[in-house]
């Protein structure tokens, strides 16, 4: 099985000057695992061999926006927010998948990151609608002072597609990360029933010749909608709520529990709102589910209501 690039999980180092490459920590339990000595922001730091620029950023505390990682998929680069500054190096790299090599000396709020971030943010919100890919975005687009008003080109347009009373797919807000391709591909599910279609403006993600989700090979478990960071796809309940103007994530409560119906301890997420499940999502940092459900666990809950 291949090792996942910027999980985080095997980051292991801190800042450390003095500490050389090939160092081991006595007693860490890594005894066997290399690191390499990277210089980023002004800092020198230890990190293990394979670990991803991003992941040891974050763990020295430097904030990445991201759009396309997740810890749980192998970085695909397609949004590349995420990028920093290498000396060296022509052009800005991904951090989410460049792995660190010694020696590296890495900004990741240079004046040429902070410009790439503003026009990728500003590229992406001129040209599908972003606002409901939550909070986190506005605030890098208000960090970064993205106006996608400068850029009045071509937008996608699509009506959306609400074909029964699961999920709903909206892909006038798609940025095509293709995480919804990947865990519905290799990364989880193994269904293949989407994937990218077509070229530029044209680009979406699609079933097989287009036909409808329940002619595919889609097996409804949801673990496209749990992964989509803009909303492109979304629980028929969050969809209908917004419509009518009563979502309301800051009076919802999240909790925790064990999925009721096999034997295998998938935790499941509940999102409720005056009473009612709008929606469940899965932790990503269960062993178990990593993220994912089956389509029991994520839309098998009429049950609970009174
Ligand atoms: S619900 Fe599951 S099988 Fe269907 S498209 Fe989404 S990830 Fe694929
Ligand atoms: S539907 Fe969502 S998860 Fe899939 S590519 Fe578009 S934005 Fe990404
Ligand atoms: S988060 Fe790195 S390219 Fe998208």
């Amino acid at each position: 099985m291949s090792e996942r690039p910027g999980s985080g999980s095997e980051f292991m180092s801190t800042v450390s000057p003095g500490v050389s490459a090939g160092t081991t920590r006595p007693g860490s339990g890594s005894e066997s695992m290399s690191t390499v000595s990277i210089t980023i922001d002004g800092r020198r730091v230890d990190a293990p061999e394979g670990a991803t620029l991003l992941s040891v950023a974050r763990e020295q505390g430097v904030e990445v926006p991201t759009l396309c990682q997740l810890d749980t998929l192998t970085p695909v680069n397609t949004c590349r927010l995420c990028v920093m500054e290498l000396e060296g190096s022509r052009t800005l790299v991904p951090s989410c998948s460049r792995s660190v090599e010694e020696g590296m000396v890495v900004h990741t709020a240079s004046e040429r990151v902070r410009h790439s971030r503003r026009m990728v943010l500003e590229l992406l919100a001129s040209s599908v609608d972003l606002d409901r890919a939550g909070p986190e975005l506005t605030g890098w687009m208000e960090e970064y002072g993205a106006d996608p008003a400068r850029m009045s080109g071509e937008r996608v347009v699509e009506e959306p597609r609400i074909h029964d009373e699961l999920y709903v797919r909206d892909y006038s807000r798609c940025i095509l990360c293709y995480k919804c391709v990947e865990v519905c591909g290799t990364e989880a599910q193994h269904s293949f029933a989407i994937t990218v279609a077509g070229r530029g403006y044209g680009a979406r993600i699609s079933t097989e010749y287009d036909v409808d989700l329940t002619e595919s090979a889609c097996v409804y478990c949801g673990n496209c909608i749990g992964v989509c960071p803009t909303g492109a796809l979304v629980f028929r309940t969050e969809w209908d709520h917004r419509e009518a103007g009563t979502w309301s994530p800051e009076t919802q409560e999240v909790t925790r529990t064990v999925c009721s119906y096999c034997g295998i301890g998938c935790n499941l997420e509940l999102h409720t709102q005056d009473g009612e499940i709008v929606k469940v999502t899965s932790p990503l940092d269960h062993d178990v589910t990593r993220g994912n459900l089956c389509i029991k666990g994520r839309f098998g809950y009429d049950y609970l209501r009174p």
